[in-house]
């Protein structure tokens, strides 16, 4: 049986730009994950195996299947006479000329309809891009290629352009308990939903203890836990109706904040929940409490930006460091968790200067908010945020800032260059 062209639709090609491996996603570049695909890569070069590895190592493609092997389209050709083919092949054709049209033509006859096709190739030719589209071909990409281009390759195919656009998960941790975390997370989500308009949903994790509640002065029936605990019946429906209106664009899925059971959730628990909220909501603030189970570590490795609270102390400083290390490790092709300075100037405490700390981690800090007692209990007592208390208090200024840093409206001044400091000396001794 002859099998159809890869794809019914045609596809409007661009030349990628080729990105070298090592240059990490723009601020406010936002690569929707893809879902789960199964993807084969014939590559001709070694270079180009190389980046579509470390593209099946991406986040984004946590749940896509690939598997790469050399040998470019006659490879695919020969193995794809026996066996179906997946939901994408990736195809790299060395050569200079356009004799890559006849290997997918070869490839069409073999093909099963639906299974798109990207081709990495040398020849930067607008006839040769026409008769590729012709063919159906739904990427081409010029080699050099990067792990990125790979990545949003891939992950175009499966977001149409006239789709509703993913929202962006922005998740908010402390580098200790207590520093101020989910008091900054709502405060930023207030700003993303007020100021620059975006309707957000504040989602508070730490269910046994959270504070959205208070702090938004709601007290919803329904929540986070209802969704968490009835896996069977997320949909965007539901999930709609567990959420509570704070202000025009800002809703609420609450934590229970009660003790009637326990909350031991499974690494995967709130993918769910996530996958609908973004799908609904443009931006999806998480307060995430301070711990490293399996599910607060997924959860932040997933996030497409990351704020770490921390005070200026020691354990703050190491603590922060080793988060910033580790995400930095599982998530290369995205910037580097933003950290903010929270509660800075408590009086008679020693603190470590900002200067130092930033030294240390060789980052300047997005925001450093003073310690306010005052201003900060205020806040929590009324069910207030800052900047109802007083909309041009240098801390509303800072939140406003950190909503635009963390939506990609503006890029964080980043400081670079410079290497460890005594003070991480001081740790890794004391380790030793
Ligand atoms: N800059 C500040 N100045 C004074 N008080 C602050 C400041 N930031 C936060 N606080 C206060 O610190 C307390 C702890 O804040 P919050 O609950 O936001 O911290 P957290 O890091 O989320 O804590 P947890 O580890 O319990 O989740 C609250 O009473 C809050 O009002
Ligand atoms: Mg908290």
């Amino acid at each position: 049986m002859i099998k159809h062209a890869f794809k019914a639709e045609e596809t409007e090609l661009a030349p990628s730009e080729p990105i070298l491996p090592t240059d990490p996603i723009a601020p406010d570049e936002h690569i929707a994950p893809a879902p789960r695909i199964s993807i084969q890569a014939f590559c001709e070069t070694m270079e180009t195996a190389a980046a579509v590895q470390a593209a099946g190592e991406d986040r984004r493609l946590g749940k896509a299947h690939l598997k790469i092997q050399m040998g470019g389209a006659a490879a695919a050709v020969e193995a794809y006479r026996s066996s179906p083919t997946p939901n994408v092949i990736l195809l790299e054709s060395e050569t200079r000329s356009h004799d890559i049209l006849a290997s997918l033509d070869q490839l069409a006859e073999v093909c099963d309809a639906g299974t798109r096709v990207i081709v990495v190739g040398r020849v930067n030719d607008v006839i040769l891009y026409r008769e590729l589209v012709r063919r159906g071909v739904s990427d081409y990409l010029i080699a050099p290629i990067g792990t990125l281009d790979v990545v949003r390759s891939i992950c175009g195919l499966f977001s149409p352009v006239d789709a509703k656009p993913l929202g962006r998960i922005v998740a908010v941790v402390g580098a200790k308990g207590g520093v101020g975390a989910s008091s900054i997370a709502h405060n930023v989500a207030w700003s993303i939903a007020g100021d620059l308009n975006m309707d957000t949903v504040v989602t508070d994790l730490d269910l046994a203890f959270g504070t959205a509640g208070l702090d938004y002065n709601q007290d919803p029936p329904q929540g986070i836990a209802d969704a968490v605990f009835s896996p069977e019946r997320i949909d965007t429906n539901f999930v709609d109706r567990l959420l509570s209106k704070c202000t025009d664009h800002l809703s609420l899925l609450a934590a229970p904040a009660a003790l009637d059971r326990v909350y031991d959730f499974a690494s995967e628990s709130f993918e769910a929940v996530f996958d609908s909220l973004r799908s609904n909501v443009p931006c999806v603030v998480l307060d995430i409490p301070h711990q490293w189970t399996g599910w607060t570590r997924r959860t932040l490795i997933n996030a497409d930006d990351i704020l770490i609270v921390a005070s200026p102390d020691l354990a703050n400083l190491r603590n922060t460091k080793n988060l910033v290390d580790l995400l930095r490790a599982a998530r290369p092709n995205d910037h580097r968790p933003f950290y903010c300075l929270n509660q800075v100037g408590v009086p008679k405490r020693p603190e470590i200067k900002v200067a130092d700390f930033a030294k240390a981690l060789d980052d300047d800090p997005a925001a450093t908010i003073p310690f306010d007692p005052q201003l900060f209990g205020t806040a929590a007592n009324n069910g207030q945020m800052i900047a109802e208390i007083s909309s041009s208090h240098k801390t509303a200024e800072s939140f406003r800032h950190l909503a635009q840093i963390l939506t990609g409206r503006m890029e964080a001044k980043r400081q670079r260059g410079g290497f460890l400091t005594p003070l991480l000396s001081r740790l890794r001794q004391r380790k030793a």
